[in-house]
């Protein structure tokens, strides 16, 4: 299949070398800043006289977001009960997810159900049982980059969505350091899990072709890439090669290259501040309803 193939999932060193990104990169801090400006408001709507809720969490690694999501829900509505469902293809990273999970006091009366797969082989499992499962709130935080079909993804998890329900998709902005960097060196960076670099323009040209109705937020974001430019830095490497989907940015690339690349990251996605480099890693969260 081709989603085995491409090994979208993070196992080994990719998941170190994410944990070491989310470290450096503070994005956690800046998607729960952007959603918590957001979501209690879209709560309430979605769960304005429901008796459950029902929350499907995909490609949610390991669960820190998730967590954050589903404790902001139960906060909100305390007295109704929630499940939780995660499509996660990660083994590693759901051992992570589940071990938060059982120590975080607020989701203790939380049943979760897990599905260590492929967004795509849970598609086809929903698909041939017939018995589908529908939700109130769907999330796709900084995944959609790996799923193999954009357009049917966010056909069938939109289909998935009961009444006010909303499907909610983080991604990195059209026009962001990551946009830019990702579509410049198409050639060279889409050849591994990633294969056809997305951004909110793709998410949104999407949505518009599906006809569906949805909003985009901006969440805000920068972060420090000052080592990258200096070649002895192993932080500087570390980061250059997630930031490149590789596994070492030094072997990946030809000098040439390279040079091309942290010439782009420090003139087009970047701005220099008393000396530093802050790489924009502007991210927006598009609500989409059902
Ligand atoms: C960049 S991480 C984001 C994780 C988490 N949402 C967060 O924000 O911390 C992408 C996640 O998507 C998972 N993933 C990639 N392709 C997937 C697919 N087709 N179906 C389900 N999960 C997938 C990876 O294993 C990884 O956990």
């Amino acid at each position: 299949m081709a989603a085995e193939a491409k090994q979208t999932c993070y196992e080994g060193c990719a998941v170190d070398s994410f944990q070491f990104y989310l470290e450096r990169s503070g994005e956690h801090a800046a998607v729960l800043k952007g959603v918590q400006n957001l979501l209690p408001e879209e709560y309430k709507r979605i769960g304005a006289g429901k008796t459950s809720l029902d929350v499907l969490g995909v490609g949610s690694g390991g669960g820190e977001m998730d967590v954050q999501l589903l404790s902001l829900l139960k906060s909100t509505f305390p007295t109704v009960p929630i499940t939780s469902c995660i499509v996660e293809g990660s083994s590693s990273l759901t051992d992570n997810f589940k071990a938060l999970v059982a120590k975080t006091a607020e989701l203790q009366s939380i049943p979760f159900s897990w599905h260590i797969m492929h967004s795509e082989d849970y598609e086809k499992q929903v698909k041939a049982k017939g018995d589908i499962k529908k939700f109130d709130f769907i999330h796709m935080i900084q995944m959609i980059y790996y799923v193999d079909d954009l357009q049917e993804t966010i056909k069938f998890f939109q289909s998935l969505l009961k009444k006010n329900g909303r499907l909610m998709i983080v991604v990195e902005s059209a026009n962001s350091g990551w946009d830019i960097l990702w579509k410049t060196y198409k050639k060279e960076l889409c050849v591994g899990s990633i294969q056809e670099y997305r951004s909110s323009g793709e998410v949104v040209a999407c949505l518009k072709s599906l006809g569906l109705k949805y909003e985009e937020h901006l969440i805000p974001q920068s972060f420090d890439i000052t080592d990258c430019f200096d070649p002895s830095s192993e932080p500087g490497a570390r980061l250059a090669s997630f930031m490149t989907g590789t596994d070492r940015f030094h072997e990946s690339f030809s000098l040439e290259i390279r040079a091309g690349m942290l010439d782009l990251l420090r003139n087009k996605c970047s701005t220099e501040k008393d000396g530093r480099v802050f790489f924009n890693g502007n991210m927006s969260c598009i609500l989409i309803h059902a």
